[in-house]
Parts: C-alpha cells; sequence; structure tokens
C-alpha cells in the first residue's frame, strides 16, 4: 500500500534511502522503506561526475521516472540540483515537472535565503522537504556544520523557518548530535539524519555506502553488505565459466525443429554454400 507523508511521524524512525534506478529502487521498495530519496548525490555516485554540482533536472527527471516505475509503496522525494531553485518562479516551474514526473515531494538544500521558494511551492501543493548542515550543493569540503555557537543559532533558526514556512521534513547532514538533538526536540515535524547521530526522528542513507558500493567507508555509515567484494567475486565465476566452457550449457538456449534444421542444412547445400557454414 503506497504511504503518504501523514505516516512520516516523529514517533516512528522513519527509514530512508537513495535510489537512481528501476532495480535499486524495487529492492528498497520491497524491504519495506518508509522513504526513497532520488538524492543529487547520482551525479558522483553513479554517473561519474566530479561533484553535484553538475548535475542537471534532465539527469534528475531520467532517474525519478525508473524510480518511480519500480515502486509501489515508498514515498518518493526527488531532490532539486544546483540552479533548479534560483528564484521562487523558477523552483515552482522545475517542482512542478518532478511532481509530473512520479515525485512525491521535493528536497531543497537552505534555510531562510530559500524560503520564498519553499512558500511557493507549498502553496501549489508541492510537499517540500528541508535540508540543513553540510550542504553539498554548496561545493565546499563534506565537514560537521553547527560546532559554533554562531553556526548552530543559525542551523536553530533555519530549522524553525523551514517548518513555519510548511515544510514536511527536514534533513540534518552532518550535524552535531547535541545540536540535531535540540533541532528534532524543537521540531513538531520530523528530522532526518545523516551523520547527525541517533536522536533524530529517522535516518537516511546512500544506498552503495551502505552495500559496499562506494570507493569508500564513511563515519556516518555503515556497511550492510560488501557489495563489490561480493560482486566482483560473481563476475569472476562468470568469467571462469565461460573460459572454461561451463557456461551457458544447452539449457541456457532453445532448439529449433529437428527437421527445419536439416531443411536449412539442404538449403545451404542447394546455395553453395554449405562450406562456408560449418555446422
Ligand atoms: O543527495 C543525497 O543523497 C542527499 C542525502 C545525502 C541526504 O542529499
Amino acid at each position: 500500500m503506497k504511504k503518504n507523508i501523514s505516516q512520516l511521524t516523529k514517533s516512528n524512525s522513519i527509514t530512508m534511502i537513495t535510489a537512481y534506478d528501476y532495480p535499486t529502487a524495487y529492492i528498497a521498495d520491497q524491504s519495506g522503506i518508509d522513504t526513497i530519496l532520488v538524492g543529487d548525490s547520482v551525479g558522483v555516485t553513479v554517473l561519474g561526475y566530479d561533484s553535484v554540482s553538475m548535475v542537471t533536472m534532465k539527469d534528475m527527471i531520467h532517474h525519478l521516472s525508473a524510480v518511480r516505475r519500480a515502486v509501489e509503496s515508498a514515498l518518493i522525494i526527488a531532490d532539486m540540483p544546483i540552479g533548479s531553485y534560483k528564484s521562487p518562479e523558477i523552483a515552482l516551474k522545475n517542482a512542478k515537472r518532478f511532481m509530473k514526473y512520479g515525485a512525491d515531494a521535493i528536497k531543497m538544500e537552505g534555510g531562510q535565503e530559500i524560503i520564498k521558494q519553499v512558500k511557493i511551492l507549498i502553496k501549489n501543493q508541492i510537499p517540500v522537504c528541508g535540508h540543513l548542515g553540510y550542504l553539498p550543493q554548496s561545493g565546499q569540503q563534506p565537514s560537521v556544520i553547527g560546532k559554533s555557537l554562531s553556526s548552530a543559532q543559525k542551523l536553530i533558526l533555519d530549522a524553525l523557518c523551514l517548518q513555519k514556512a510548511g515544510a514536511f521534513m527536514i534533513v540534518l547532514e552532518l550535524v552535531p548530535i547535541e545540536l540535531a538533538k535540540i533541532i528534532t526536540n524543537m521540531l513538531h515535524i520530523p528530522t532526518i539524519g545523516i551523520g547527525a547521530g541517533p536522536y533524530c526522528d529517522g535516518q537516511v542513507q546512500v544506498f552503495h555506502d551502505i552495500m559496499g558500493l562506494s570507493p569508500k567507508l564513511y563515519k556516518h555509515s555503515k556497511l550492510y553488505f560488501k557489495g563489490n567484494i561480493a560482486l566482483i567475486n560473481a563476475i569472476k565465476k562468470y568469467i571462469k565459466d565461460v573460459k572454461n566452457k561451463k557456461f551457458p550449457t544447452i539449457k541456457n538456449a532453445s532448439n529449433i525443429d529437428k527437421k527445419v534444421v536439416i531443411q536449412i542444412k539442404n538449403w545451404l547445400k542447394a546455395k553453395n554454400l554449405s562450406k562456408k557454414a560449418s555446422y
């Protein structure tokens, strides 16, 4: 059954994972995940871009559409890429495109500086998930945000502002544990942490990080599957089987009627092609 936003309550330990394609989204959805984030992390994680700042609306729609086709139950949140919400009007136009291609909600990075964008989307019935703390679209190296009094104050005010504007949820990325706890306790909307400790109302992880498909293991992540090793071993077995003629066997393909084989051979003879063909 399709999940909806009203089910994502603070008391529910909300689960979120990224997915960018049909098989991954299918696996995540069938596992019972609450929400799937079609994150702009797709750029670095699977498209081989240097940073998320290269991700376009076209990229996002391509991946969002694939995810939409796979998902029956989870709520799909699409990440607005850099430049796609420069102004309220641009944000509305692009968010409407995301909704048309199957998003249930959108996510934007930032606080008070994007509040007009948040408000216009909500006025147009487009649910908004905020994103505070470390903002990948800032182009800065990942670091914990909110360690000083002034940066913590800014984060708190941004979170309150997003909530007041009508955001239904806020992602807190690389925020110190104590600050994430304070913000979580202050808000009536849920917080979703990544590298923000255990006191958020839910957690988000990048699929490739927890499945061992990323080049490294991050402090904020946990390895649930040694994907790289498992896949390399599986492909090695396939290579070995092909080289040793163990795969495919005749069971992996189909036959034609013996009579048709004879007809083909006779035809080859008649056309004087039988020497060229080996059978
Ligand atoms: O793009 C993404 O995957 C994200 C998560 C890290 C929250 O924004």
